[in-house]
């Protein structure tokens, strides 16, 4: 979708124009104030309230040289954000793709011309054209896209960079979902890590990528563990970001889970549903989707992205359960249940980081069930062993409009995770399982700071929204962009 700022409205096929609930704000003007008689009207037949994300199309009304009008509503002015700018130009892609419609204009009111307003809008624009159909052989499914996007503001030209800034970081975040929509038999580890290494060129990102043989050599038993079921190889991802001028000292590590597949292994999971956990790379493919924006935006600290990706199979050479691997840390592990296998290669991927000189950690991982359970679909669940990297990370979780909630990680949770013959177990008992998922990675990452991010019930939309396709949703790739570029 090509993005512009433009006042030349004549040409667009639709125009939005966001109105409020009556009597909380003027209503923005589509064109020249006084010719909005249509307001009036369409507010006294009671079709439009102005409620968030309602949406009424008119035809060539008075005044307003497109073909047509589409007037959303902002809700209760008072409370209108960048998340509700963000919903409020996906509605408008959705509601008129497919239609005929290729060009659309969203004018923005003076007040809500700011350049944080104006970047959601351009991202909430390029997030809701995206469809998972890349397998769908319908011929005309292009057409349904949506090929361009007017913002027209009074003052244009001061939202320009703002506006680059949003197209860039919705790319990002489409290329993360792209990635999480392949299936496991067209995206095994191997391709991610192809698809890892052409973007690094691309962008003039450093890529490492180790296969087993530097992993062996390495010691690292507990990702080896997981992969030894599969015939696909496992490769660990490694992409750097080197600012020209680092502002200090620290040095951010990205580490997300890149199961490309996981079934579970010998605790292998129930068939119904098992389709989904294609999408156990999302963390992976957050931080790949990142990497490629904070290669654009150019933050002032050097960020690596530790990508540790394997696929959970069943095989005759599968880990079973009672296993005992020996991470690189050192720590043995007595592998319970196959099925918690995030954990293990994340383990790996951590110590892995501070050896390479992370100062602070961050990690993204579709690892539990359980978050579901504790936060439902909205919350990110957020962990950490260091208040301050996590206030910084929320706060930047804030500015991206993604929602995260921390849990706790008081030492007597610890207790759940007791092994008789080994350092650790894999898993902890039947209670607060997304927690002592969260502290065996903490066993890993410290003492860096660390923040772990359990993506498992935000990452895949079940249903549709009206701004967003129902499946991978790409989560994570805009706070960790946020957090980047608001290092201090
Ligand atoms: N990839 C799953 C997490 C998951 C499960 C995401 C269900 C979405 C829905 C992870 O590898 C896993 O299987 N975790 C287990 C851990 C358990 C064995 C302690 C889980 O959550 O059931
Ligand atoms: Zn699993
Ligand atoms: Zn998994």
């Amino acid at each position: 979708m090509k993005i512009s700022i433009s006042n030349d409205l004549a040409a667009v096929d639709a125009l939005a124009v966001i109105c409020f609930e009556a009597g909380d704000q003027p209503a923005a003007d589509a064109e020249p104030a006084g010719q909005n008689g249509w307001l009036a009207e369409l507010r006294a037949s009671g079709e439009f309230t102005g409620k968030l994300y309602e949406a009424v199309t008119l035809y060539r009304p008075q005044g307003v040289s497109a073909k047509r009008l589409i007037v959303i509503g902002g809700g209760k002015g008072g409370t209108f954000s960048q998340i509700e700018m963000r919903r409020i130009a996906g509605v408008l892609v959705r509601l008129v793709r497919g239609k005929g419609v290729k060009s659309i204009a969203l004018s923005l009111d003076e007040q809500y011309a700011t350049p944080e307003l104006a970047a959601a809008a351009v991202e909430g624009a390029l997030l809701a054209n995206w469809e998972p159909d890349r397998y769908k052989s319908d011929p005309k499914k292009d057409e349904k896209r949506i090929d361009s996007l007017a913002v027209v503001a009074g003052n244009a030209a001061a939202l320009a960079k703002a506006i680059e800034r949003g197209r860039t970081i919705a790319e990002g975040q489409n290329f993360a979902r792209d990635l999480i929509n392949e299936p496991g038999n067209k995206l095994t580890p191997a391709v991610l890590a192809e698809q890892a290494r052409s973007m690094a060129a691309a962008q003039g990102l450093a890529c490492e990528i180790l296969d087993r043989d530097a992993m062996e050599t390495l010691g690292m038993g507990a990702l080896l563990g997981v992969a030894q079921g599969s015939t696909n190889p496992p490769f660990l991802i490694v992409l750097k970001y080197r600012p020209e001028k680092p502002a200090g000292s620290d040095h951010l590590a990205l580490v997300g889970k890149g199961v490309t597949f996981d079934t579970g292994g010998v605790s292998i999971k129930s068939a119904d549903g098992m389709e989904k956990m294609k999408y156990d790379m999302a963390g992976a493919a957050a931080a790949i989707g990142a990497m490629q924006v904070i290669a654009q935006l150019k933050p002032a600290i050097p960020i690596t992205a530790y990508v540790p990706t394997v696929e959970n199979a069943v095989g005759g050479n599968a880990q079973r359960p009672g296993d005992i691997v020996t991470t690189l840390s050192g720590k043995t592990v007595e592998v319970l249940n196959t099925d918690a296998e995030g954990r293990l290669i994340l383990a790996d991927a951590l110590t892995y980081a501070k050896r390479n000189g992370a100062t602070h950690i961050v990690d993204a991982a579709t690892l539990t069930g359980a978050i579901a359970i504790a936060l439902g679909h909205y919350n990110v669940g957020a962990f950490t062993n260091n208040q301050a990297l996590l206030d910084k990370l929320l706060k930047a979780a804030g500015s991206a409009g993604e929602k995260m909630w921390q849990l706790p990680m008081d030492d007597e949770y610890k207790d759940y995770l007791k092994s008789v013959f080994a350092d650790l177990p894999n898993i902890g008992g039947r209670y607060g399982g997304s927690i002592t998922a969260a502290w065996f990675l903490k066993e890993f990452a410290d003492p860096t700071p660390w923040v772990h991010l359990d993506i498992a019930s935000t990452a895949w939309l079940d249903d549709p929204k009206p701004w967003l396709a129902k499946g991978p949703s790409g989560v994570g790739v805009r706070s960790f962009v946020e957090l980047a570029c608001a290092w201090t």
